[in-house]
Formats: C-alpha cells, structure tokens, sequence
C-alpha cells in the first residue's frame, strides 16, 4: 500500500511517498481504509529529531496519528462494527510509538475510534480526532468550564485553539483568545468576544478568567497570575516544568498539564458537537499523500486551524 515515510531525521522534505506493507485485520482489530489524516504539531517534532533519545534510529518512520475513513475488515472478536461503516479516531499510544495513518489502510483497536460526523466528507474529518478531542478533554474533562464563565484560549488560530474556541461557545462561556495580528479577525468569527495579538499584549493588559486554556506553553507563571478565585489553567505544552510541579504541590489555583489520551468518547462527543453544527472545521490546507512533506511544511510555518492530508489523492 502506499504511505508517507521518512528514513532519517530531517526537515519536511525527508517525508516521501513509499509502498509498505499492507496490514491485515488482527484479532481484536479494526482495519480502516483511511481517506483523510492529519499533521501534529509533536509528530513535526519527532521528524526533525528533537527525540530521538526516545524514538530511536530505527525507520522507515510513518507519519500522521489521526484518521478518518471506512472499516475493510473487522479482526475476530471485534463486534459492534460493520464493514463500510465510517469511522475517525487516532492510531493509539504515544506519537514516539506506532503511528501511521498517512498510509491507505491502518489497523487500530476498537477503543481508539468512534463514528464519525455525517455532516463532514471523510477528508475533512481526518483532521479533527486529535485536536478536536483535546480541546473537549481540556475544557470539559480537566478545566470543567461552565455556562457563564469567562475563557482564554491562548494560540486561538490553531488546530486545537479554533475548536476550543468554539467549544467554549458552545459551552456557554465567554471566550477570549490571543493570535498572531493576522488571525484576529479569524478567531473572532470563531466566537470570540475578544481577540489580542499576542506579540504586543501583555498579561497585565487582560482582565481575569476563571478558565485560561494555555496551548503555547508560554510566560504561564504571568498567565497564572490572571486566575480569578476558582480559576483553571490547562496547558498542553508546558515549558516550565518547575513552575508546574510547585503549582500541582503547592498552588490552591492549580494548572493542569495533561497528554490527551482520546478514546472512543470523546470522538463520539466531537462528532456530535460537528453534526449539531456547534465545532465547524477549519482547514488551513489539503494536500495528497504524496505530498505530505508539504503539509508539515505548512503546520511548520504557521497556518490556520488544520493541514489535513487527502489519502485517495
Ligand atoms: N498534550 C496533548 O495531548 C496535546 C494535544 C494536542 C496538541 N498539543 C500541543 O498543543 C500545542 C498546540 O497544538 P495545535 O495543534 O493547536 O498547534 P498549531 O496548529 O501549530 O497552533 C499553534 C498556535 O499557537 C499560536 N501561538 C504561537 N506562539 C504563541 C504565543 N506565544 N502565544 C499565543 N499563541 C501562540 C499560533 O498562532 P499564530 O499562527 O496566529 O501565530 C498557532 O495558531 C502544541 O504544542 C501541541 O504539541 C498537545
């Protein structure tokens, strides 16, 4: 089958197009013929390099940890499922593992997929497994935003800020977001209330929040200090380490790092809030697999919402 590959470290261009195995229905898995996936920010940083104390100097590497498409075969024991049935989620564990699913088929455990939007074509889909269900384990699981409560979406135009953006609308909450100066008027027609350029605000220039969803990783000691009583802070990519590990001891107004772990719920949550029309994707490009090099190319320098990779093309 074909798939997008890498045989070193390196920058997007080492991404190309090779046949690999064709996998088959294990016992208690799901083969899913896959039309769309999508790029990570963390699967960027895996090709370059940047862990390779983890992930190795084995390859041929595979590319792309969420899917959508349409069930082949089903393993034994797997039931619940019918072939043909259309189905998104992502490849299971760890980036640093078994990933692959810029690839024609892919085989994944029933507990890593749901149904998938019917609102949506299947490429389109493939893009918002992994942001989409982030944004829902943020707000919801860890944050618990509720109807009323004032929300800051930190690094608001990308994959997993456009949905959270949203998401806190739908929530009830009253959003607030940070982008670069470009994205402004973008992350407002998402909802948001208020939108900041995040290269000339400072923390002490905002108002309080109850819930701050961080997704830079950024000047959160500063951000923190915005808490109102009660307050939340989620961050997905948290660069002082100490800082967090005093404040989950120490801090009665705690933040809250945590590694999405999606399951079958959390898809199925997504695909909801897409078919009610409450979370519209947003796609910053398409490109066939065989140019999945340029679709890193794209998340590296900075793109709305999601680079999504068209399998079938
Ligand atoms: N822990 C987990 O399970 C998990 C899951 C998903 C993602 N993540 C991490 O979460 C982060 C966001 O993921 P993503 O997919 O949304 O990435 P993305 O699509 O690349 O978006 C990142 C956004 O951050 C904005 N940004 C950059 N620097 C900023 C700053 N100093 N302040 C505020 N915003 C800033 C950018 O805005 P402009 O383009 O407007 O400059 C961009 O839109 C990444 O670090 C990713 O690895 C973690």
């Amino acid at each position: 089958m074909r798939a997008a590959q890498y045989d070193r470290y390196g920058g997007p261009d080492v991404i190309h197009l090779a046949e690999a195995p064709t996998p088959a229905a294990r016992s208690g898995r799901i083969l899913v013929a896959v039309h769309g996936s999508s790029v990570n920010p963390v699967e960027a940083r895996v090709r370059s390099g940047a862990f390779r104390f983890v992930t190795g100097s084995k390859f041929p590497k595979n590319v792309g940890m969420d899917f959508a498409g349409e069930i082949v075969s089903l393993g034994d024991g797997v039931s619940g499922w019918t072939v043909g049935d259309r189905v998104w989620g992502f490849t299971g564990g760890l980036p640093l593992g078994r990933i692959g699913a810029a690839a024609e088929l892919l085989s994944v455990k029933p507990k890593w997929i749901s149904r998938a939007a019917t609102s949506i074509d299947l490429v389109t889909a493939g893009g918002m497994p992994m942001v989409g269900s982030t944004a829902i384990i943020a707000l919801r699981h860890h944050a618990k935003l509720v109807a009323g409560e004032r929300l800051l979406v930190r690094g608001a135009s990308g994959g997993v800020g456009s949905v959270a953006v949203q998401l806190g609308v739908a929530l009830g909450a009253r959003v607030t977001a940070t982008a670069s100066a470009t994205n402004l008027d973008f992350v407002r027609s998402l909802g948001a209330t208020e939108a900041f350029d995040y290269r000339t605000t400072r923390p002490s220039d905002l108002s309080a929040f109850d819930v701050i969803l961080d997704l830079s990783g950024t000047q959160v000691p500063d951000y923190h200090r915005l808490l109102a009583r009660g307050g939340r802070m989620v961050t997905t990519a948290v660069n002082n380490v100490g800082f967090f590990l005093a404040s989950q001891l120490l801090g009665p107004r705690r933040v809250r790092a945590f590694t999405a772990m999606p399951r079958t719920r959390y898809f199925a949550d997504l695909a909801e809030l897409v078919d009610s029309g409450r979370i519209v994707p947003v796609v910053g490009g398409v490109h066939p697999l065989a140019e999945t090099a340029a679709a890193h190319a794209a998340l590296e320098s900075g793109t709305r919402g999601k680079q999504i990779i068209d399998v079938r093309a």
